[in-house]
């Protein structure tokens, strides 16, 4: 489906609740099978991604029902699937799959769609094979075929900072036999080990290291907040377009995740945080944005894990902000569903905006009046469709946005949500 997007004629204005996180749901759904009883799962994640990561958990044998929650009941053991597990677009469910089901006693073989089947799965095989799995792959692609071993645990630096690479390790060292310990270089999202440590595992954390050892998880009921990530456009829609004042109700405030509201307060935003509780070991809170002069900054370090998803609609807010921003040490963006530093910067400077790309990270001149009036192109890629949104609330003419239904990877109420507060 391709979409139209044109400069509104006011602000936006109301509240929303935020739609469930991503990265919280999958782990809710995969530490659920790996519990013996019935875990409950509040506010799951009705993105396609983790509704992947739901279907693999059912074909390894746990029962899964949709009431008003989700309610996973599982024995703790998985059963050998009898057909392989299709990751479809979600690098979380394959690298965290592949950290559970290299320690079982069976094999399985994990599958993704085309941009799946392109990203670097080197960064898990290393550590998973450190630690005595097997995996064969198609050149450190998927599909990936796992031989389940029994396993020891390992103490590993990892060269770069994701969660997606920690994840897989900690998960692989539940069921390994002496403690595993991962340090990465800056700190990741941390809800594996919040959410394990909730669930009952035997897991500590000293700074930028993590040790786990052989645990049996505790059955629980998960509640799980709103995505900052999701916010993260409705945040930058109400910044950038003028007269605009709305509340966003439920976002998750991890402070590994919330990168992009330090930036933006440097930049000059008027964002308050109305309400902080803790849920589920979750830090959540309601946010109020309005319409601000933003001027830009260099955004680099280790403030980068804790903004990456957020960083194409960094690039979007940009263009709306006077002076520069640079944004460096981002090269992993180059991995992500598609290369986002390039597919960002082509599009909006086919918008009319002043921003290259550097090998690591993207400049851009601000402030620009974007022209718009053009066609433009999503990559497969559901943060490149929203980022891209944003931009054609600012546009001077009307822009076609092609495969916008991407977005129902991580937020199918994207359209929805934005009609309401655009009305
Ligand atoms: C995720 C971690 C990040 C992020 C991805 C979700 C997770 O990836 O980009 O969207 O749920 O652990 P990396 O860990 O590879 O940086």
């Amino acid at each position: 489906m391709d979409k139209k997007i044109s400069k509104p004629n006011s602000g936006l204005k109301g509240q929303i609740t935020i739609p469930s996180d991503k990265s919280i749901s999958h782990r809710a759904v995969m530490f659920s099978c790996l519990a013996n009883g019935t875990s409950v799962i509040k506010n799951f994640s009705k993105g396609q991604d983790p509704l992947s990561s739901l279907e693999i958990c059912k074909k390894l044998g746990v029962i899964a029902e949709f009431k008003d929650d989700l309610y996973i009941t599982s024995t703790g053991k998985l059963i050998p699937p009898t057909t392989d597990l299709c990751c479809g677009n979600s690098g979380t469910t394959m690298r965290l799959m592949a950290g559970i089901l290299a320690g079982q006693n069976f094999n399985s073989i994990l599958t993704g769609d085309e941009s799946l089947s392109k990203r670097p799965m080197k960064r898990i095989i290393t550590p998973l094979s450190l630690m005595g799995a097997k995996i064969n792959s198609n050149n450190d692609k998927a599909p990936l075929e796992i031989y389940g071993q029994n396993l020891h645990g390992i103490n590993y630096s990892s060269p770069i900072a994701s969660a997606q690479v920690k994840s897989s390790i900690l998960l692989a060292g539940l069921f390994a036999d002496n403690k595993t310990t991962v340090t990465e270089p800056y700190l990741s999202r941390n809800h594996t080990e919040l959410m394990l440590s909730y669930m009952g595992a035997d897991i500590t954390v000293n700074n930028l290291s993590t040790s786990v050892t052989r645990s049996e998880l505790i059955p629980k009921t998960i509640e799980i907040p709103g995505d900052i990530s999701s916010a993260a456009y409705f945040i930058a829609a109400a910044l950038i377009v003028p007269n605009s004042e709305i509340i966003l109700k439920n976002v998750g405030l991890n402070p590994t995740r919330t990168g992009l509201l330090d930036v933006l307060k440097k930049m000059g935003a008027n964002i308050e945080i109305l309400d902080k509780q803790t849920i589920s070991n979750e830090l959540t809170g309601d946010l109020r944005v309005k319409y601000s002069d933003l001027t830009g900054c260099t955004i680099e370090g280790d403030i980068i894990p804790r903004l990456i998803d957020e960083i194409p609609v960094l690039a979007v807010i940009a263009t709306q902000t006077q002076g520069q921003t640079v944004i460096k040490d981002a090269q992993d963006l180059r991995n992500k569903e598609s290369d986002r530093i390039k597919a960002v910067v082509t599009e909006l400077k086919k918008l009319g905006a002043d921003i290259e790309e550097t090998p690591d990270g993207i400049i851009i001149n601000g402030k620009t009046n974007l022209q718009g009036g053009v066609e433009i192109e999503t990559y497969h890629d559901h943060r490149l469709a929203m980022s891209l949104y944003v931009a054609g609330l600012v546009c001077k003419k009307e822009i076609l946005i092609k495969d916008f239904d991407w977005v129902n990877i991580s937020m199918p109420e994207f359209d929805e949500l934005f009609s309401y507060l655009l009305t």
